[in-house]
């Protein structure tokens, strides 16, 4: 048995960094709880500078104080195959230097696939945490993402039982399967009293006197929702509509900031940031994991085409509509406060007026979403290698 193991995590784009987090602190906690003589975890934590504005990265190190990465690839913004075969070639290149004893992968990035698959062919071990999840939509990137990453992985992590009965009836043998909860929800309740401490509400003046204005939440980010004029303008309008309710907050993703340019769509939103209570959608930068999740936890509803959005939303009991014709995470419809709009109008329109005439949703917590996942994982691990 070795005395050290070296276990390579990555991370690459901004939903991941949520769910690195609790991992790192986890091994670093077992290696400090573990007697001398027991074999060390060496975490190397490599990013591939996927996401690399700090608004999208930067920002989610410090509010969730993740280590500072052993290494930074800076690939940076690409077509899927070019950014893919970047990330491959690099990757390559630490694990031939760094000789890891396991790689670990979360999410369904091109990151999340690229790394799996060259671990895999220098016969390399692969964890995938959040593995199983499917929309069974294979024009989503993450889908193919997902279903490549979690055919070649060794271990896979699995957040809900729905993602365990996939991956069987994909002939994923039982023995790699672990049902293990959710990190992103660990990384949630721990932050959860820091974020209550973000002056993001005063800042947006949503907030005066300890009385909280009713607002909703708004993210978009998907290519199917903005990458089409058409398809965006459709949307953008029905939320026009729903704002003349409620004013719409809206941290926009800086791959929607671009397509509002591109397509000429500015009018449709409000850019000063200083809020007067009308209703309307205002745009506002990127923010932070503390104050999103201040905004989020304080919202009457939020609308998303998220993935992480939708768990968040459902461990909050806030309100959620997913724009976006189906899931990858329907405990979140079964279980939780989530309900899948689609993206035609009516249904958006009809779904948000029901949340503000008093018909919402009451969900509960899934099975181990409870801030244990990280401390599973690890555990599983080592008795793996061990
Ligand atoms: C990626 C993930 C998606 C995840 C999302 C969260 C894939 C296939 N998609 O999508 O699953 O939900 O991250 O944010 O991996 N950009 C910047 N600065 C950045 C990063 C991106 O300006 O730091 C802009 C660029 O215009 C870039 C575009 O966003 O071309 C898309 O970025 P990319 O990393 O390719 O994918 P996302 O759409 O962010």
């Amino acid at each position: 048995m070795k005395n050290k193991l070296k276990w390579l995590i990555v991370a690459g784009a901004r939903p991941n960094f949520m769910k690195i987090a609790p991992l790192i602190r986890e091994i670093e906690k077992n290696n400090s709880d573990r007697v001398k003589g027991y074999t060390k975890i060496i975490p190397f934590l490599v990013h591939t500078g996927q996401h690399y504005d700090d608004r999208m990265s930067k920002i989610f190190f410090e509010d969730l104080e993740i280590p500072k990465p052993d290494i930074d690839l800076e690939i940076g913004s690409a077509t899927h195959a070019v950014q893919t075969a970047k990330i491959m070639i690099e990757f390559e290149r630490v694990c031939i230097k760094e000789k890891p004893d396991l790689v670990i992968v979360v999410g369904d990035v091109n990151s999340t696939l690229a790394c799996s698959l060259v671990a895999v062919k220098l016969r390399i071990k692969v964890a995938h945490i959040e593995a199983g999840l499917r929309s069974f939509d294979k024009t989503m990137p993450e889908e193919i993402n997902r279903i490549i990453t979690d055919s070649i992985s060794d271990y896979l992590f699995t957040t809900c039982e729905g993602a365990d009965e996939n991956l069987k009836r994909e002939g994923v043998s039982d023995d790699k399967i672990f049902f293990v909860g959710n990190m992103m929800v660990d990384t949630l309740l721990l932050h959860r009293n820091k974020a209550d401490k973000s002056n993001i509400l005063e800042k947006l003046n949503l907030s005066m006197n300890g009385h909280i204005n009713n607002y909703a939440v708004l993210t978009l980010h998907r290519p199917s929702n903005v990458d089409d004029k058409e398809t965006f303008s459709r949307i953008v309008e029905s939320l026009k509509h729903i704002s003349k309710s409620i004013p719409i907050i809206f941290p926009a993703h800086l791959r929607t900031q671009k397509q509002i340019e591109t397509f000429n769509m500015q009018d449709y939103f409000e850019y000063s940031s200083s809020l007067n209570h009308t209703a309307k959608i205002q745009i506002i930068e990127p923010l932070g994991y503390l104050d999103f999740l201040k905004l989020t936890s304080n919202a009457k509803l939020v609308l998303s085409d998220s993935g992480g959005i939708q768990e968040e939303t459902t461990i909050l009991g806030v309100p959620c509509l997913t724009i976006r014709e189906n899931t990858e995470r329907p405990i979140t419809i079964t279980e939780g406060t989530n309900i899948l709009v689609g993206t035609s109008s009516e249904k958006i329109i009809t779904g948000a007026m029901k949340i503000l005439n008093g018909g919402e949703k009451v969900g509960q917590i899934p099975k181990f979403w409870d801030g244990g996942a990280a401390k599973r994982v690890i555990s599983k691990l080592i008795d793996q290698f061990m």
